[in-house]
């Protein structure tokens, strides 16, 4: 648990709705300090609405959300961008007409660590194919360039929706090696995953989300210890083939 950490995120009660959709009931979490918290639950469970909700871009109807000691429950996409929290959206939405390194050029970056030269370093693939446009790269290496035009806002907070999606097992480990750096450098990360097992193998701590409710919770230590447990509330992934 995060009692030795303080609190980055904390949301409470979210009530988001499509239209006349209520898809999050009542949906609380909290991120700690440097911690990696994976939110697990199957397909249509609600995740990407939940990260949608916490980035302001489908505003919840009800419910609070405190980021860095402010409360941004109202607050636009961009603004709360500028706080310092990097989103990477589920299906990579990378710029397919744009090279690598226009891809990279993108994005407001905010000054710190992470700039081109040290992006380039962490990812030689990325380097190698700065020429490239990204509608032909592979699906890993959309993934580590979606990842790295978010590490370029050198973001307090990242927030990714489901980055192991249709990656062959050796890239997932790749992609999963890159957010435990992450989270190692102090980034504090909000992980989506459909995979528990794979998710549970990096996180911290872990949330259960069924049906748009937070189900269950815990350390991902004792998740593990108990893989029905997941299975059973969640109906989540459990295919530990597709991890190591
Ligand atoms: N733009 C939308 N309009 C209406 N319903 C939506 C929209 N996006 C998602 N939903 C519905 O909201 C529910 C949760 O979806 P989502 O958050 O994408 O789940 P997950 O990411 O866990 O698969 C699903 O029932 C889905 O059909
Ligand atoms: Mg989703």
């Amino acid at each position: 648990m995060s009692q030795t950490n303080s609190e980055i995120l904390r949301a409470e009660d979210l009530h988001t709705y499509y239209g006349k959709s209520h898809i999050l009931q009542g949906v609380s979490l909290t991120v700690g300090e440097g911690e990696l918290v994976t939110v697990l639950g199957r397909n249509g469970a609600g995740k990407t609405t939940t990260l949608r909700t916490l980035m302001g871009l489908t505003p919840a109807r009800h419910g609070t959300i405190n980021l860095f000691d402010r409360d941004i429950t109202r607050w636009p996409p961009h603004k709360i961008a500028k706080l310092g929290v990097g989103y990477v959206p589920e299906g990579r939405k990378i710029f397919g007409h744009l090279t690598v390194h226009d891809n990279l050029r993108v994005p407001a970056a905010r000054p710190g660590t992470w700039t081109l030269n040290t992006i380039y370093d962490l990812f030689p693939r990325l380097a190698e194919r700065r020429s490239s446009k990204g509608a032909n790269l592979s699906g890993g290496e959309q993934e580590m360039l979606a990842i790295a035009r978010a590490l370029l806002l050198n973001p307090k907070f990242l927030m990714l929706d489901e980055p192991s999606q249709g990656l062959a097992p050796v890239i997932v480990d790749e992609v999963m090696h890159t957010i435990r750096q992450m989270r190692d450098e102090g980034i504090a990360v909000l992980l989506i995953e459909q995979n528990a097992w794979l998710a549970l193998g990096s996180a911290d701590r872990a949330y259960v989300l069924g049906d748009g409710r937070i189900v269950d919770s815990d350390s991902a230590a004792a998740f593990l210890e108990n893989k029905e447990r997941v299975k059973a509330l969640a109906g989540a992934s459990l295919d530990p083939a597709g991890t190591q």
